[in-house]
């Protein structure tokens, strides 16, 4: 029998050459076990090692391994190539076939309406500022000159949760809860809390209100608030500020006007009504579309702002309303279903 030492060679070009022969991967793991496996042939031979004398044994040893290692790799060679094989697709490419058309998503319609509104403010110098919508009750309500008994709160009761103990609380505050809030107007006071006048912001976001869902109503919808503060600031700024705002989004036919209102945080107060083709066909002359007026002298008071040197406007409106005129909705609920047959279509 030939020595040990002299089979090596013979024996590993054998196993090369049906390792290298496998038509797929199956076929190279059992290759792999007539060699290299427990059973195999060349696994067989390295047993052997142990019955040389002393002085054969490091070189057939060293002879063995080198070899060894030159199976692993062309192992793994054949591997990686009927992997990529496997991977590829069995039938050659039929370039004539018609296209796949791939289906694009779009953006949701308040999205879109919302980017529209920011886009037109963007052009006048406003910036977006945005706020916590879980807010405590000081930045939702006492900071905007409306205290625990004003009677604004009922219409916008919400959700409350009261503060762990250690929470940090405003220091303005004698509440310990948070809310949902339920308007944007509570960015106003933690933008001005930072920053020192001039101001220019818009706010759009989500905000809640404990409202029970029917065609117009819904209990998390969406508000873009604006606030402008400088000096020498009149209505006439936020007059015609909202007017060119609402001709970009909403067209050029679109008359708007100002109705007298209350709310604590401005005075005066005002309800801006708007009305297009849109309103007329729905058989109204005007639609009440958004709340508006000076900084109240309270707020800036409390913010830090001085009253005498500083004037503001703000305004709060809803993204859904100005969405559903925009495209024709009449019922709010739509928007939240999440039914593409619905948003399909804007
Ligand atoms: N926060 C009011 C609302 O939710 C809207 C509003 C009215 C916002 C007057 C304002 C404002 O900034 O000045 O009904």
């Amino acid at each position: 029998m030939a020595r040990l030492i002299d089979q090596i060679e013979p024996l590993k070009q054998a196993a090369l050459a049906d390792l290298k022969a496998a038509p797929d991967l199956a076929a190279l793991e059992q290759a792999k076990g007539r060699w290299i496996g427990t059973q195999g042939q060349f696994t067989a031979l390295m047993k052997q090692l142990g019955t040389l004398p002393k002085e054969e044994k490091p070189a057939a040893g060293k002879a063995i391994n080198a070899a060894k290692a030159e199976l692993e790799g062309a192992l793994a060679q054949r591997r990686s190539e009927l992997e990529l094989k496997a991977s590829l697709p069995q039938e050659p490419t039929d370039f004539t076939l018609p296209g796949r058309r791939r289906v694009l998503g779009k953006l949701h319609p308040l999205t879109q309406v919302t980017e529209d509104i920011v886009r037109s403010f963007r052009k006048i110098g406003f910036v977006v500022a945005d706020g916590p919508e879980v807010e405590d009750e000081y930045h939702c309500f006492d900071a905007l000159n409306t205290p625990a008994d004003h009677p604004a709160r009922d219409t916008q009761d919400t959700f409350y949760a009261d503060m762990p103990p250690n929470a940090p609380r405003p220091p303005l505050s004698t509440s310990n809860r948070w809310l949902l809030r339920t308007h944007t107007s509570s960015v106003q006071i933690r933008v001005m809390e930072k920053q020192p006048p001039p101001v220019r912001i818009i706010v759009p976001g989500r905000c809640y209100r404990r409202d029970n869902a029917d065609a117009t109503h819904s209990p998390t919808f969406h508000q873009i608030e604006g606030l402008y503060v400088d000096k020498g600031v009149t209505v006439g700024d936020l007059k015609g500020t909202v007017e060119f705002v609402f001709k970009e989004v909403l067209g050029e036919d679109v008359k708007i006007r100002f109705r007298p209102h209350y709310f604590s945080y401005t005075e005066p107060s005002y309800e801006i009504d708007f009305a297009n083709a849109l309103t007329r066909k729905m058989g109204k002359d005007w639609l009440e579309i958004a709340g508006c007026g000076m900084v109240h002298p309270q707020v800036f008071e409390n913010v830090g702002y001085d009253p005498e040197v500083w004037t503001g406007w703000a305004f709060g409106f809803g993204i859904e309303r100005i969405a559903m005129l925009r495209y024709g909705i009449n019922d709010i609920r739509l928007f939240y279903e999440n039914d593409v047959r619905f948003l399909r279509q804007f």
